[in-house]
Formats: C-alpha cells, sequence, structure tokens
C-alpha cells in the first residue's frame, strides 16, 4: 500500500525491446508522490533519534515504559478508557475477534469494500465473513443494509471508517459487538466522539503511511470495557498472566518499545497533521470546484474526516487518468481494485454481487493529500487529472 514515488526522478525515454521504439513522455512540471514522509522526518528527526537512543541505552525493548505512556496518551486521545499497543492493524483486528471468542461456525458482518485485513482476520479464525454493500457517498457500508444479513450465528459486526470519515455510528446499533476497524482513521470524529470510542474494541494501525506511522509495522486497540482489556492485554502475550501460566491462547501481539517511543513523539504532531490533510482536502475541493466529470470526496454533516486517503471518482476514465498520471511522476492508487467478495480466496463464500463496491473498484482513485503538500503541487495533480481526460 506505501508506494511513495521518487521526486524528480523520471525517465523522459523509454525504449522497447525488440522493436527499438522510442516514446517521449512530458514530465509534470513538478512530479508529486502519493506520500512523501521525508519532510515529515525531517521536522521531527532529532526528538525521534533522541527517544530512539534513549531505547538502545536502556535496551528495554519489550512492553515497559515507552509502551504505557504512549498507551495513556492515546487512549485519552481517542477518548477511550484503555489503549493497548500491538503489533500491527491486522493483528489489532485478529486479537479483537479472539477476545470476542470468535470461531469456527460463527459469522462477522464486513463492509465489502476494504483492506483485506478486514475480512482476512475473520476467515482465519474458521468464522465467516459475510459481507454488506457500501454506501457511494461515503464508501463505509451500508448501515441500512446490514439488519438482513444478521443471522443466530453473528457474532460481531465490524465496520470500516474507510480513507478517515466514520460510519455513522448511530446506525450500528444491533445488539452485537461491534469492533470498529479505525486502521484509517485515528482522530476521525461523529458526533465529537472520536474513532476507536463507539465500539466494544476499536482498532488502529500505523503502518507508516497511516496518518500517525510508526517505523515500520504496529497498531493499538482501544476499549472502555474493564474486561475485555484484562483480556486484550493477556491475549497479547499468549494469553498468560502470571507469566508461564496460560488461561487463553493468545499469541504474540506486542507492539515494539522502540515503536511505542517513536509514536509518542509523533504523536504529539498527529492534529497539526491532520489539520493539514482537511486543508489540503478543502484546496482540492475548490481546484476541482464545477467539474462534474469527477466525484469528490465530501465530509457529510456531523462528522470530522481526517483523509488518510482523498479519493475521487470518475464516472468514466479512471483508468486513462490513472495511467497518464504514473507516466509523468504524479503519485496515485487504487484503494482497492478488487472488491472483498471478488477476491479469490473467498470464491468458496459464493458471496453473489455488491454493485457498489464494484462501482467503488472501478471508479475510484487516490490522490496525494499528505500535509506538506504545497498548492502548486495540487495545482499540477488537478491540471494533470483534466489533462489525462482530454
Ligand atoms: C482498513 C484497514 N484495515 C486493516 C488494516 C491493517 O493494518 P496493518 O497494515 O497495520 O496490518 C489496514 C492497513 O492497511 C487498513 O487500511
Amino acid at each position: 500500500m506505501l508506494t511513495p514515488q521518487s521526486g524528480g526522478s523520471i525517465s523522459l525515454t523509454r525504449s522497447f525491446a525488440p522493436l527499438r521504439m522510442t516514446i517521449r513522455y512530458t514530465p509534470a512540471a513538478m512530479p508529486v508522490p502519493l506520500l512523501d514522509l521525508k519532510p515529515q522526518y525531517a521536522a521531527i528527526r532529532d526528538e525521534i533519534l533522541r527517544v530512539t537512543e534513549e531505547v538502545y541505552a536502556s535496551q528495554h525493548f519489550i512492553l515497559g515504559k515507552k509502551v504505557e505512556d504512549f498507551e495513556r496518551d492515546f487512549a485519552a486521545y481517542c477518548q477511550a478508557k484503555h489503549a493497548i499497543g500491538v503489533s500491527s492493524g491486522t493483528d489489532a483486528l485478529l486479537i479483537a475477534l479472539m477476545v470476542l471468542d470468535v470461531k469456527s461456525g460463527d459469522e462477522v458482518i464486513v463492509p465489502a469494500y476494504s483492506f483485506f485485513a478486514t475480512a482476512g482476520v475473520v476467515a482465519r479464525l474458521g468464522a465467516t465473513p459475510v459481507f454488506v454493500d457500501i454506501d457511494l457517498a461515503d464508501y463505509n457500508i451500508a448501515t441500512a443494509q446490514i439488519k438482513k444479513r444478521i443471522t443466530k450465528r453473528t457474532k460481531a459486526i465490524m465496520p470500516v471508517h474507510l480513507y478517515g470519515q466514520m460510519v455513522a455510528m448511530d446506525q450500528m446499533d444491533f445488539g452485537l459487538p461491534i469492533v470498529e476497524d479505525a486502521a484509517q482513521a485515528v482522530g476521525a470524529e461523529f458526533d465529537g466522539r472520536r474513532a476507536g470510542s463507539f465500539g466494544a474494541i476499536g482498532c488502529f494501525s500505523f503502518f507508516p503511511s497511516k496518518n500517525l506511522g510508526a517505523f515500520g509495522d504496529a497498531g493499538a486497540v482501544t476499549t472502555n470495557d474493564d474486561s475485555l482489556a484484562e483480556k486484550l492485554i493477556d491475549f497479547r502475550v499468549h494469553g498468560m498472566r502470571p507469566k508461564y501460566f496460560h488461561h487463553y491462547v493468545g499469541g504474540n501481539f506486542r507492539i515494539d518499545a522502540l515503536q511505542a517511543a517513536i509514536l509518542h513523539v509523533k504523536f504529539r504532531y498527529l492534529e497539526k497533521w491532520t489539520e493539514g490533510r482537511r486543508r489540503n482536502a478543502k484546496i482540492y475541493d475548490e481546484l476541482f470546484a464545477g467539474d462534474d466529470r469527477i466525484i469528490l470526496p465530501r465530509e457529510l454533516p456531523r462528522h470530522r474526516h481526517v483523509f488518510n486517503q482523498y479519493v475521487i471518482r470518475f464516472k468514466d476514465g479512471r483508468d486513462r487518468v490513472m495511467a497518464h498520471l504514473k507516466k509523468i511522476g504524479i503519485g496515485c492508487e487504487v484503494y482497492y481494485p478488487l472488491t472483498l467478495p471478488q477476491q479469490e480466496c473467498f470464491a468458496y463464500l459464493k458471496p453473489g454481487r455488491f454493485p457498489n463496491s464494484e462501482t467503488a473498484a472501478s471508479q475510484s482513485l487516490a490522490i496525494p493529500v499528505y500535509p506538506e503538500l504545497t498548492r502548486e503541487q495540487m495545482g499540477e495533480v488537478v491540471r494533470e487529472i483534466r489533462r489525462g481526460l482530454e
């Protein structure tokens, strides 16, 4: 998913042997990567080096104070009582379902359009992912369609706050545990309440391309329930309490102390970076205004969108635009080219068709929105998208 492109290094000519044909491309006036983390690092390098050196000097790499300090502040930020650092966003989802005792024969309702992990973790536990189509207004699970997919076997519902805008959580009361996949939505709000504070468990990813990104893989779970928090803490270390006494079969789902220390530094800038993303989304809204060939992402009423991705949609011509942008050095990506039910590994479910999800897969395109982008760069992106449509 992380596809930073090298700024400025695009080849002007490409030879196709054996035809010996040379095609000349006109590069963008200014190549724009989909994501460039280097300016962010440059701005906080000294602080990062200081805390990583502290970890090296202490030689304390597993759990401990750095992890606890980060967890305390992260829980408060998410308006949750507890946060537990884990090894990745995928493991956050997995451990959440494990503590809810999801197992073979159970069903978990998931959106038909998300990153693979959302459904993958359900299948890994031997349970069945039950897909629900999305709404094209926000690319999130169509809450009105959930009820008819609930059966006696439904163990949990896993809404995904895709691209950084939350599911309308007031529509999610089905008397079943909710696991929020908030991997892309740290800091997102619905009715003034943060992602990860609504469900039984909230799951976050700190994959480097997320709004709060680690220097590698990391994640967290949040909960307001004390007994679930205790269970999550135990499941993170093989279901153990006290040492070498195992009440459950958990796993090694620990976050590294090094990652927690780095995240704690970056965390202090999260709101500033999020506001940068929101500002950039507004600038795109202005720059694209009046062009009915392009459907822009909308921040719905009662929401705070954190724009982990700025995803536009083309009724026609998405692939043409994407090819043009890639050719000239402007980063873009399709999140995601296939729906979850279309994935080969889920063919055994015979899941049927999910028209809105299929529309999103064939028409959407993520373009650069990271906080350090300049207005000029965004102007270039918009100009080249229009050129690609010609
Ligand atoms: C919606 C969603 N769920 C789950 C994950 C999994 O997170 P990770 O890559 O940290 O395992 C991601 C991350 O890409 C995601 O975007």
